[in-house]
Parts: C-alpha cells; structure tokens; sequence
C-alpha cells in the first residue's frame, strides 16, 4: 500500500514475509473472504487460475479447492522472500500443479489465456491500478472470470472508528520513507482500490460487489463477455 515504488515495496514485504504468512492465513474472518472472493471466480475442476500479487499463498487452499488435481494454480508475486514462504507452503501440501511466477503483477501476461484471475490486496499497491486490471481482464478466455478482494476506508458514519483504526493499520504497512507523501496513504489506498473497482466494472459482465466489516472489505467479481 504505497506510494514508493517496487523496490521499497520489495524490501518491505521481503523483511515481513514470515510475519506476514502468519496474519494472512490466521487472521480470524479472512478466510471466509479470501472463499467469498473466490466464489467470483466460477472455477471448475481442470481450470487455469492465476493469482496476481500472490504473497504467501494463503489463497492456495482456496484456489486448488476448486480446480482440483487437473486444474492449474499459477501464483505471481515480485517479492522473492514471500515467494519462498508460498514455496514452502506448495511443498508442504504437495501440490504438484501450484507453480509460482516471480514477476511484476502490473505487466505479467500468461501464454495462453485463463479461465479466471484473482488479486486480493494487491490493486492498492500498484502505481496504475486500472491498467494493471486492464492487462489481466485481457488475459482471460471469453466468459472467464477476475475477483478483487480489497480493504479501503468505509466512509460509513457508523464505522468512523474503524476507519480510524484502518489509517493506522495502513501508515503502519506502507513501505518505503512516508515523509514525501502528497497525499495521506490511505486517501491513495481508497483511490487506487476505486480505480480498479471501476475498470472492472467496465470491462467486465454481471459484475457482482459486495461489503464486508463496516464497509471497510470489498469484494468485486466480473464476468469477461
Ligand atoms: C498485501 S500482500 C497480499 C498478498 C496476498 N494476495 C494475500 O492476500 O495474502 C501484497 C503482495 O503483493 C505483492 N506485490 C505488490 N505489487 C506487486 C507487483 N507490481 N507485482 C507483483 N507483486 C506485487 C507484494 O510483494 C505482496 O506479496
């Protein structure tokens, strides 16, 4: 969640890997979001699911739930140490058709088109949300299927607190030196997690959105025509 570039955002998750495994798949109430987000992705055994800016891999159970042993999992992240804490993850269940991807989720193509793509809080990272969902709604086959699973604040009156406590949670995770912000980081978090909220809803059919924890978790799914 930032304004610095890769690098920064790098290092940053590269030195909180382990930490960061922990809290993405034990955080309680996340997993039931990481499936409902999922659920957008229409999957079906033996179908090819790429998840943009994959971390850890805490949706891995999730995706390999559904396509089952003859589907394909493809995770892609640019941060080597959160690859090797998916790695680990991968080795563990020994799943053989979970294959990660270091790369730069904003410009990553797969070669062949895909039956679904997910990125779950990831599009508040990226300098051109919009484009980056652009360039993966073109990576689906005709009727596959993208998810977003995002946090930004709720602007819900009712939830002023836990807006409040979401800034701090987001000046807290975002990498690289804050000093030079124009703008307050979560004010570019909520722009950037719109943006991409926004082109998918243009690219995509029976775009399905829905709020979560006061209005402060979103899930947004679409189907490619
Ligand atoms: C907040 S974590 C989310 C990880 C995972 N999607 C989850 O839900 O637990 C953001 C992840 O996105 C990765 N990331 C951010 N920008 C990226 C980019 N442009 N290309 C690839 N990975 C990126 C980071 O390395 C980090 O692993």
């Amino acid at each position: 969640m930032s304004h610095a570039g890769p690098s920064a955002a790098q290092r940053f998750y590269g030195r909180w890997a382990r930490l960061y495994d922990v809290l993405a798949s034990a955080t309680p109430g996340l997993a039931r979001l990481r499936d409902l987000a999922v659920d957008r992705l229409d999957l079906a055994p033996g179908d090819t699911v790429v998840e943009m800016g994959c971390g850890t891999g805490a949706n891995f159970p999730h995706l390999r739930d559904r396509v089952g042993p003859s589907g394909t999992v493809v995770g892609v992240d640019f941060t080597r140490e959160m690859l090797a804490q998916a790695r680990d993850r991968v080795r563990r269940e020994g799943w053989t058709n979970v294959h990660l991807v270091q790369a730069d989720a904003a410009s990553f193509a797969p070669r062949e088109p895909v039956d679904a793509v997910l990125a779950t809080f990831v599009v508040g990272m990226l300098d051109d949300p919009a484009a980056a969902v652009d360039g993966w709604v073109d990576s689906l086959r005709p009727g596959g299927h993208l998810a977003l699973l995002d946090a930004a604040q709720s602007g819900r009156a009712s939830a002023w607190p836990v807006d409040v406590a979401f800034r701090g949670l987001v000046l807290a995770s975002t990498p690289g030196d804050r000093s030079g912000f124009d703008d307050p980081p979560w004010q570019v978090l909520d722009e950037r997690v719109a943006a991409a909220r926004a082109a998918l809803a243009e690219r995509a059919v029976d775009v399905a959105d829905s709020e979560h924890v006061l209005g402060v978790v979103r899930v947004t799914g679409g189907r490619v025509p």
